[in-house]
């Protein structure tokens, strides 16, 4: 039995201000209920991608086992975990173990870009280090994962039956033939779930394992919140009132959101959060430009736009209310700088204070905000908020006529990208054939 008052995410909408009003929202109701019991049945745009809705069924018992059993095993025998993947094939691990990970360095990521710097780098890192390597793409096929693999390959070379892994489809894909043929350890990202709702399968899973995060407190948090999103009344549903008030301000002219941390750790969980937003929605001439800020350090450059700038800024800010480390400010004899106001004073309720300063200055500004508060920032509750803006990404969309689950777009720069490097079957793709335009000093 979920102990509701006791759930740790919340949802504050003191400053929406004039902009929305509840009875505005709540004139949503029905609408919401249509397209939950889409979701939930699966008729919905998308659905042959909707695994991950019900968040107890993402992995059985004995794939759970097997996934834990396997980064210990790793953990045992090597030093670091690279994880090569991109988008949903890496970020929500990322997310996760940069937030909570007593020790994030254990896992790093490739994969992820074409950088020659990049990976040149991370190989003089992991020089003399033992290392695990989890390749993770659902197609199989995606070029930049593939790339790192080949080469980072010679990272695990002689020894890749013990320490490389292989997250992919079950039934099909270039990366299933090679895990095949190598005989290696192979994880299934399920049919059913895309990438970008796949933090809580084998995919995230496994390297937040190896980062020594509680996995099973994770994946309960979201299978509380996925309990408690059943009932899809606006005034008791924070992710469902989330997922109107980002359509209704959309719809009267609010085209970017910002989410918003006052905690540099959170700062993947905001990357994983634009991906899920972005590809989700973005389509059809439709969608908020979803953005990140890392307060206050942000205050002091992007802040002058969000709070003068062209309005068409709402955003939502993402809170962590306890459980932080003390640290308190120190008194100096001589208040040499001024500071002996703040003597005795903990670090996090100045971190607070200019939360609740930001917020309000950027409601006078025009901009609306609202506020996801965790009560602390623990596997639990990051559980929660994964589960939280999946399925309040899935209703926002569904309202809008959008399917949440595709990507449609992304494939337009492949096109450009295989005919430029020789890849067959690309060779009669037309490109631009104007002329280069470059201006010189
Ligand atoms: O959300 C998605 O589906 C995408 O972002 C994919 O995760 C990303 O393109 C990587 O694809 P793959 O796992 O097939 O390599």
């Amino acid at each position: 039995m979920i102990n509701k008052d006791k759930f740790p995410l919340s949802l504050d909408i003191t400053n929406l201000g004039n902009d929305l009003t509840i009875d505005e929202i709540c004139q949503r109701q029905p609408i919401v209920d249509m397209f939950d019991s889409l979701l939930r049945k699966g008729e919905c745009l998308g659905n042959d991608f909707t695994g991950w809705v019900k968040a107890e069924d993402i992995l059985t018992k004995d794939e759970f086992g097997r996934i834990v059993a396997c980064a210990e095993k790793l953990k045992a025998q090597t030093d670091v975990m690279l994880v090569i993947g991109i988008g949903g094939s890496y970020l929500g691990a990322r997310a996760v173990i940069e937030a909570l990970s007593p020790c994030p360095e254990k896992v790093v990521f490739a994969g992820q870009n074409i950088s020659a710097s990049y990976m040149t780098a991370l190989k003089n890192k992991l020089k003399g280090k033992r290392v695990a390597i989890n390749i993770i793409s659902k197609s199989g096929t995606t070029t930049e994962p593939a790339l790192a693999l080949r080469v980072f390959m010679d990272l695990v070379k002689g020894c890749e039956k013990a320490t490389l892994v292989a997250t992919t489809d079950q039934n099909k894909g270039a990366l299933l033939n090679l895990a095949n043929k190598l005989g290696i350890e192979k994880f299934v990202v399920p049919d059913n779930i895309g990438g970008r709702y796949s933090v809580l399968s084998a995919v995230g899973i496994l390297p937040i394992a190896y980062a020594d995060v509680d996995v099973k407190a994770l994946t309960q948090g979201a299978v509380d919140c996925a309990s408690l999103a059943k009932n899809t009344s606006l005034k008791e549903n924070p992710a469902y009132l989330y997922a109107v008030i980002r359509n209704v301000l959309s719809a009267k002219g609010f085209d970017i959101e910002i989410l918003s941390s006052f905690e540099p750790c959170l700062l993947y969980m905001a990357e994983w959060w634009k991906q899920l937003y972005g590809e989700s929605e973005g389509k059809q001439g439709q969608g908020l430009f979803p953005a990140s800020c890392s307060f206050s350090t942000d205050l002091h450059s992007l802040g002058q736009i969000i709070q003068e700038g062209k309005r068409n800024i709402t955003e939502t800010f993402l809170i962590i209310e306890g459980g932080e480390p003390s640290c308190v400010v120190p008194m100096w004899d001589d208040d040499s700088d001024g500071m002996n106001y703040l003597a005795g004073k903990e670090v996090a309720w100045v971190n607070n204070m200019a939360y609740e300063a930001t917020a309000k200055a950027h409601r006078e500004g025009g901009v609306p905000n609202i506020t996801i508060k965790l009560s602390q920032l623990d596997a639990y509750s990051l559980g929660a908020l994964i589960y939280f803006f999946e399925i309040a990404c899935a209703i926002t969309c569904l309202i809008r006529g959008i399917n949440p689950f595709n990507q449609p777009g992304v494939e337009a720069y492949k096109k450009h990208m295989f005919k430029l490097l020789g890849k067959p079957g690309y060779e009669k793709e037309s490109v631009d054939t104007q002329g280069k335009q470059i201006i010189t000093f």
